[in-house]
């Protein structure tokens, strides 16, 4: 009690505020998302995010370097390809641009990066969902074998990790099989296993071009009230194989990341998806906010909450920042 403790005899001295620092975000915390497009020394700036480009593959081999160099040694590939269809039968292509970006990559730096694929058809079907349409609605069932190939495509490409976002029942189970009885029983599924329908992804959509064409995501994608729910689709990911669940978004879902961080004992990541950047660059910009100490703010509060990986199109701004203090 009152004056025998003193809470702020522990914050008077930089130093010693370090010293009882209870969380510390580190470069081997984040994961650097690419979108990978088809053609050579292309660079096409994300209107809505600063500092993110899409990028042909000699330009994403060159953005590894530069993020290796900063310490940043996981990057997640999404494709951007010209040609669509009705399934996403690109996506599975052995020529496809993902297929293509993970043996660049993985041959040029071996185990010293890793590489981690999004799987999911939304950027490779004329209509935008996330699966096989069956009377303009997703059919859940058909969509898995799908996705299951196109795991399995990268994973002949080489993908040190891949991780499913689509949100269909099932889709962990019948990738780990499909993988299985194709011959990757080590490849590991990270899952992005309570992933909501959320506003905050819309400047990713542009990036990834994979806006619906019509209707939304919420008949397949969670329902930002529930929470309890979110446990429920982890522990299913959990039985059908997961190595690593996800929670995203983040920031919103914070409390869901605490509770899945007491409940699971598998490491957890968490996205801190397109929104929560260019809302923190675009603040920035019109002088509102600090934009650097808002970034590390914010990380730093996905990690307290209990995730140990953090998918950031952040990682160069902690880079310098972490470099210059
Ligand atoms: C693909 C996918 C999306 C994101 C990651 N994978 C978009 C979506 O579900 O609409 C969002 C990432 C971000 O906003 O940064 N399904």
């Amino acid at each position: 009690m009152f004056p025998n403790t003193r809470m702020r005899r522990l914050r008077e001295n930089g130093v010693l505020r370090d010293m009882v620092c209870e969380t510390r975000l580190d470069m081997r915390d984040l994961i650097h998302p690419l979108f990978l497009v088809e053609g050579e020394k292309v660079e096409n700036p994300v209107a809505s995010m600063p500092g993110v480009s899409q990028l042909s593959i000699d330009r994403a081999v060159a953005e590894c370097e530069a993020v290796l160099e900063m310490g940043i040694r996981a990057v997640i590939l999404f494709g951007v390809p010209r040609e669509k269809d009705e399934k996403g039968a690109v996506a599975l292509r052995e020529d496809g641009v993902v297929q293509q970006g993970i043996r660049a990559l993985k041959t040029r730096f071996r185990d010293d990066l890793m590489v981690i694929t999004d799987v999911c058809l939304c950027e490779f079907t004329t209509h935008g969902h996330c699966g096989i349409l069956c009377c303009d609605r997703v059919d859940n069932d058909a969509t898995l074998l799908q996705l299951a190939r196109m795991a399995e495509s990268h994973a002949q490409a080489g993908v040190d990790v891949v991780a499913p976002s689509d949100m269909m029942d099932g889709r962990i189970g019948a990738i780990r099989r499909h993988l299985d009885e194709a011959g990757f029983p080590r490849t590991p599924i990270l899952s992005y296993a309570a992933k909501y329908a959320s506003a905050f992804y819309g400047p990713f959509r542009d990036a990834a071009d994979s806006a619906p064409k019509f209707g939304d995501r919420r008949g397949y994608q969670m329902n930002p009230p529930n929470a309890r729910e979110a446990m429920r689709e982890i522990e299913l990911d959990v039985e059908e194989g997961a190595d690593i669940v996800m929670v995203k978004p983040a920031l919103a879902y914070l409390d869901v990341i605490r509770r899945a961080r007491d409940r699971f004992d598998l490491p957890l990541a968490a996205y801190n998806v397109s929104g929560e950047y260019a809302m923190v660059k675009a603040s920035a910009k019109a002088g509102v906010i600090d934009g650097d100490r808002v970034m590390m703010e914010m990380l730093t509060s996905i990690k307290r909450a209990g995730a140990q990986l953090i998918l950031t199109y952040f990682g160069k701004d902690v880079a310098r920042v972490m470099g210059s203090s």
